[in-house]
């Protein structure tokens, strides 16, 4: 099964069945509304950082704000063998990644290789890495699969999730705490020589397990990027522990309280969370 494998390690890419599309169409003509006066991978690029922030919230606000959309996401998570009735999601992660960027002072903490777990994601979290725009090999994100199951030093001990949320959440840009944010990462640079990039295009998706060891690359593609993620959990999953096992995650706190059933909005009931958070605690 599907999720066997993707909690074993395995990653999988393909093409948003037709159904779907319109999931994809609709974000693409958000972007284009909001950077129309041009191809918007290249004015993305050539504005100020405070105002690609401020137009990236308003295409965020009517992401969030348009009830429907998630539903054509539905023969997507079908064509997973992954039933929509046990399905739950945080806010869809809608970024810009500029040409450049990685030169951009304060940028450094972006690119921090890391496991989601260690910013207080469950250990059994999906991915699904959607660009909306061309990202070419090299200008996404890359995996370390070597690590799955390898403990890598780490000091996600100091990120606690509470403390991350009064400093801005996860996607802050302007906060006025931002200083005192906390962004995990290795104690030394993964050696792994199964390293690879992933990239992709329109109507791509790539799947992968969070607690594969990932990062985002730099942009030398000449133009911006605009990718998509889901994070997402099975309430089954979280119920009967399932998953990959703690490495050396030793990160506090936990988004499952985020996480929404993507039909009824309900979360997972506060009994159920706090056992799966205790036993995938590292003793
Ligand atoms: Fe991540």
């Amino acid at each position: 099964m599907l999720l066997e494998s993707l909690f074993a390690g395995e990653t999988f890419s393909g093409r948003f069945p037709n159904p779907s599309f319109s999931f994809l169409n609709t974000i693409k003509q958000y972007i284009n509304e909001e950077f129309s006066e041009g191809d918007p991978v290249v004015v993305s690029s050539q504005i100020s950082y405070f105002e690609l922030t401020r137009r990236m919230k308003q295409i965020r606000t009517r992401i969030y704000e348009d009830q429907s959309l998630k539903l054509y996401l539905f023969p997507l998570f079908e064509s997973f063998d992954m039933d929509p009735d046990d399905l739950y999601v945080d806010l869809f992660r809608l970024r810009c990644v500029p040409a450049g960027f990685h030169m951009a002072s304060g940028s450094e903490s972006v690119l921090y290789i890391h496991r989601d777990p260690w910013y207080a994601n469950p250990e059994n979290q999906i991915n699904l890495w959607i660009p909306i725009t061309l990202v070419k090999p090299g200008a996404g994100f890359a995996i370390y699969p070597s690590y799955f199951s390898t403990p890598i030093s780490n000091n996600s001990h100091l990120f606690d999730y509470s403390h991350w949320m009064e400093t801005g959440g996860f996607q802050a840009s302007t906060h006025s705490r931002l200083a005192e944010k906390v962004f995990p990462k290795p104690d030394a640079f993964p050696n792994d020589p199964h390293r690879f990039s992933v990239s992709g295009d329109f109507g791509d998706y790539f799947l992968f397990s969070s607690h594969h060891l990932h990062g985002t690359e730099e942009n030398n593609q000449g133009f911006s990027r605009f990718s998509l993620e889901i994070r997402l959990v099975l309430g089954e999953a979280i119920r009967n522990h399932r998953g990959p096992k703690n490495t050396d995650n030793h990160s506090t706190g936990t988004t499952l309280f985020d996480m929404k059933h993507i039909k009824t909005g309900e979360i997972l009931s506060q009994d159920i969370i706090q056992n799966y958070v205790k036993s995938s605690a590292l003793l």
